[in-house]
C-alpha cells in the first residue's frame, strides 16, 4: 500500500528548524520511516490556479514531502477565515470567538476541492489517503466526488466538542455529513469520539452502533487513537542536548536556581494569560520563592493576522510586563517571555533543564509538549509536570499533578508542591508516566490507525468500497434527510 498523508502545515525537511504545532513534529518521523508521501501547504499562494500547484517535491527519509501552493483567491477565507475563525474556536469551545462569512465557507470548500484534485497525482491502485485535522473536513467527500474508492482515513488533532457547540458553526450539518465519506474517523480521546457520535445521533438522526455508522457513502468507523511521541528518541535527544550552546546558556543563567517552563503556540486555548496570573499568585503567596524560581514561557506566534490572536499577543505581553514590574528586582526577572520558536533538540534540552513543566490549556486535543516534557527528563532527577485535566494527554499522564486551569490558587499550590516534591515521589510519578508513554508511541499510533483503516475496509459488510457519490447536498431532493 502506498500512503499519502495530507495536512495543512508540514514540517520542513531542514533539520532542527522550529516546528509550529504538535502535528508537524509528530508526523515527521512517520513519513521518514514509512515511506509515505506527505502533502501540505507550502505557505505560498498561487495566483493562477491553472498553473502547476506543486511548488516542490523533495525526499524526506524513505518518504517524500510535496508542498502545494494554495489558490490566492481562497487562501485567506480558508485558513484565517473558516478553518481558524470558525472551526478552531468551536472545536475549542470558544463560540464567542467565531467570526466568519459565507465567502469564508466557500473558500474553505474550494481549497478542499483544490487539494483533492492535486492529490489525484498520487493516486495508484493501492494508494490509501490519510487526512489530518480540521482544515480538511470535506476533503474525503471531494475525493469521492472525483471517483476515488480508495481507503481514506481522517484524524482530528483537536478536541471535538458537544453537539450544542458544533451547532454554532455555520454549515455544520453539510460539513459533518461530508465527513462520512471517510472510512475511518479517528479522535484523540474517547470523549471526543463520543461527542462526534452524539452529534451524528442528535443532529443527523443516524444510528451509531459499536463505533460504526452507515450513510449513503458506505460504512464509517469512529475510534480513538491518542497520538504519541517517539519516546526513546526524544529522551536520547534531550540527554544529548545538554551540550547544546543554547541549553548551556539557559542552565548557566539559572545560577543553581529552579526553572518552570511553558512552551505553546500563542493561542487562546492554551490558557496563557491565566498561567501568568498563576505566577503572580505564587510570588504573592510565597514571597520566599522570589529569586529561587523563574518561569520561562515560550509562546510561538501563529495565525497573527486573526484579530483574536493579535489581541491575545498584546494582552499577554502587557500582563507579563505587569507581573515582572510588580515582583522583579534590578537583577532578577521572574518571567522570561519569548515570542519565537526553537528546534526540537533545543526544546528537549530546555525541558530537561526545567524543574517543572507547566502545561495548562483550557482545551487541547492531546498536547504533545506534555509528553515531550516527561520523556526529556533525567531519570535520576526528573522534573514534575503540572498538567491541565482538559488536555487529552491527562488521560495517559494521570501521574502528573493534574489541575483545573481555571482555578488559579489550585494551580499555584500545585506548582509550589512540584517545586518542593521529594526525589522519591518525582521518580515514582515519572516512571509511571514513562511506562504509559512507551505503550503508545507515535509508531504504535500510526500502526493502530493503519490497521484500523485496513480492517474497516475488510469488514465493510454493506458495501465493499466507499461509493464515489455526488455530495449529498448537491443531489436534487437530497438534503440532510438523505442520511436519516
Ligand atoms: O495541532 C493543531 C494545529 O492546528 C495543527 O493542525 C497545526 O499544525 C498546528 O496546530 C499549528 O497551527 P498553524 O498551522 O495554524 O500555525
Amino acid at each position: 500500500m502506498k500512503l499519502v498523508v495530507v495536512s495543512n502545515r508540514v514540517a520542513r525537511a531542514k533539520t532542527n528548524e522550529p516546528m509550529t504545532g504538535g502535528l508537524a513534529a509528530a508526523l515527521l518521523p512517520l513519513v521518514e520511516s514509512s515511506g509515505a508521501i506527505w502533502v501540505g501547504s507550502s505557505g505560498q499562494i498561487l495566483d493562477d490556479s491553472s498553473a502547476n500547484a506543486f511548488a516542490t517535491i523533495e525526499t524526506l527519509g524513505k518518504g517524500a514531502l510535496a508542498l502545494l501552493d494554495l489558490p490566492a483567491a481562497h487562501y485567506g477565507g480558508y485558513y484565517e477565515g473558516f478553518a481558524n475563525s470558525a472551526l478552531w474556536p468551536a472545536l475549542h469551545s470558544r463560540v464567542d470567538l467565531i467570526r466568519t462569512s459565507q465567502d469564508d465557507y466557500e473558500s474553505y470548500r474550494e481549497v478542499n476541492a483544490f487539494m483533492a484534485r492535486a492529490l489525484l497525482r498520487f493516486r495508484t491502485p493501492d494508494t490509501a489517503f490519510w487526512v489530518q485535522d480540521y482544515h480538511f473536513l470535506a476533503l474525503g467527500a471531494e475525493l469521492r466526488a472525483l471517483g476515488t474508492t480508495h481507503p481514506i482515513g481522517f484524524f482530528l488533532h483537536t478536541p471535538w466538542p458537544a453537539a450544542s457547540v458544533m451547532r454554532c458553526v455555520p454549515h455544520h450539518r453539510e460539513l459533518i455529513e461530508r465527513m462520512l465519506a471517510y472510512d475511518l474517523v479517528g479522535f484523540q480521546t474517547a470523549a471526543d469520539c463520543e461527542n462526534f457520535a452524539g452529534y451524528l445521533r442528535t443532529e443527523l438522526g443516524l444510528a451509531v452502533k459499536g463505533g460504526v455508522v452507515a450513510s449513503p457513502y458506505g460504512i464509517t468507523r469512529l475510534a480513538t487513537f491518542p497520538i504519541g511521541i517517539d519516546v526513546d528518541v526524544f529522551a536520547a535527544q534531550a540527554a544529548k542536548a545538554a551540550l547544546h550552546p543554547e541549553v548551556s546558556r539557559l542552565r548557566r543563567s539559572l545560577e543553581g536556581k529552579k526553572l518552570a517552563i511553558g512552551v505553546d503556540r500563542l493561542d487562546y486555548s492554551k490558557g496563557l494569560v491565566a498561567r501568568v496570573d498563576v505566577f503572580d499568585r505564587i510570588l504573592t503567596l510565597h514571597p520566599e520563592l522570589k529569586r529561587k524560581v523563574s518561569f520561562l514561557q515560550i509562546a510561538t506566534p501563529s495565525r497573527g493576522t486573526i484579530e483574536a490572536y493579535g489581541a491575545l499577543q498584546d494582552e499577554l505581553a502587557r500582563h507579563v510586563a505587569e507581573v515582572n514590574g510588580r515582583h522583579g528586582e534590578v537583577d532578577w526577572t521572574p518571567i522570561r517571555y519569548l515570542n519565537k520558536g526553537f528546534g526540537q533538540t533545543v526544546l528537549a534540552g530546555f525541558y530537561r533543564t526545567a524543574h517543572v513543566g507547566v502545561v495548562t490549556p483550557f482545551h487541547d486535543g492531546m498536547n504533545l509538549v506534555a509528553k515531550e516534557y516527561v520523556a526529556a527528563q533525567n531519570p535520576q532527577d526528573p522534573g514534575v509536570i503540572v498538567l491541565s485535566k482538559f488536555a487529552g494527554a491527562a488521560n495517559e499522564l494521570d501521574a502528573a499533578l493534574l489541575i483545573n486551569p481555571h482555578d488559579t490558587d489550585a494551580v499555584a499550590r500545585s506548582i509550589a508542591a512540584a517545586l518542593a516534591m521529594p526525589l522519591s515521589e518525582r521518580r515514582a510519578r515519572w516512571e509511571t508516566m514513562m511506562r504509559r508513554l512507551r505503550t503508545n508511541t507515535i509508531h504504535q499510533w500510526f500502526s493502530r490507525f493503519m490497521a484500523a483503516l485496513a480492517d474497516t475496509r475488510i469488514n465493510d459488510i454493506l458495501v465493499d468500497a466507499k461509493q464515489p457519490v455526488v455530495p449529498l447536498q448537491a443531489r436534487p431532493g437530497h438534503g440532510s434527510a438523505a442520511l436519516h
